[in-house]
């Protein structure tokens, strides 16, 4: 039996975090140079929370310096798998973390490393090891491959008091069917930061998808 004991603090924490912006983007750099203009792009067309993927060499970098450089953005790390990794990111200064999966040693090491942690769940029964936690916001990944907006009205009547930010497969044409839901929190995904905008350094596109993005469930 699961003590639970992930603080209640950190849910408000993450409540309002998610208020700030309906739209949490994913963001996977890979060079550092281009950290602090894209998170100022992004935070100048209105979504401030940042979820920097540890996918690439430098994303403790990046997370580092958007810290440090952008000082309107909330930086949390993103793609965080094990418990090593976990620590690097709070290490970088990540304010947050998202993981794509919920391990019992991530769970704990979350709340041993007293960090905010928004687990990745897929299913009724991962979302519910996590409760035992204490945990009650959640990211469902991969939210549309795993069954979109219909699983996540089916779960709303028998767990009222979770809350999800939807990714993978979240683009601007379903993002409000997934918002309009009253389990749902906010949405995060990468249509805002394409890979070929970002080699262009196209800052002031980017600044645009992100200002539309706000703008959803408006
Ligand atoms: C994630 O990293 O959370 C997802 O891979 C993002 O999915 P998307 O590319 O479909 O937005």
């Amino acid at each position: 039996m699961t003590t639970s004991n992930y603080p209640a603090t950190f849910i408000s924490q993450i409540d309002d975090l998610v208020a700030l912006a309906p739209v949490i983007p994913v963001l996977k750099i890979e060079h550092l140079e281009d950290a602090v203009p894209l998170a100022q792009a992004l935070v100048d067309g209105g979504l401030p929370v940042l979820e920097i993927t540890l996918r690439s060499d430098a994303a403790l970098d990046a997370i580092r310096a958007i810290a440090e450089h952008v000082p309107e953005a909330r930086v949390g790390a993103g793609t965080v798998t094990n418990t090593a990794n976990l620590q690097a990111a709070i290490d970088a200064g990540s304010e947050f973390v998202f993981t794509p999966g919920a391990t019992p040693a991530l769970l704990a090491g979350a709340i041993a490393a007293n960090i905010p942690m928004v687990p990745g769940i897929q299913t009724v029964s991962e979302m519910m090891t996590a409760m035992d936690f204490g945990y009650r916001r959640f990211k469902f990944f991969p939210a549309a491959a795993a069954g979109g907006t219909a699983i996540l009205k089916s779960i709303a009547g028998p767990f009222p008091e979770v809350r999800f930010c939807p990714t993978g497969g979240i683009r601007p044409g379903n993002a409000n069917d997934y918002l309009s839901l009253g389990n749902v929190m906010c949405v995060g995904g990468t249509w805002l930061t394409p890979d070929e905008l970002i080699a262009a350094k196209d800052w002031d596109a980017i600044r645009e998808l992100a200002r539309s993005a706000s703008n959803l469930r408006g």
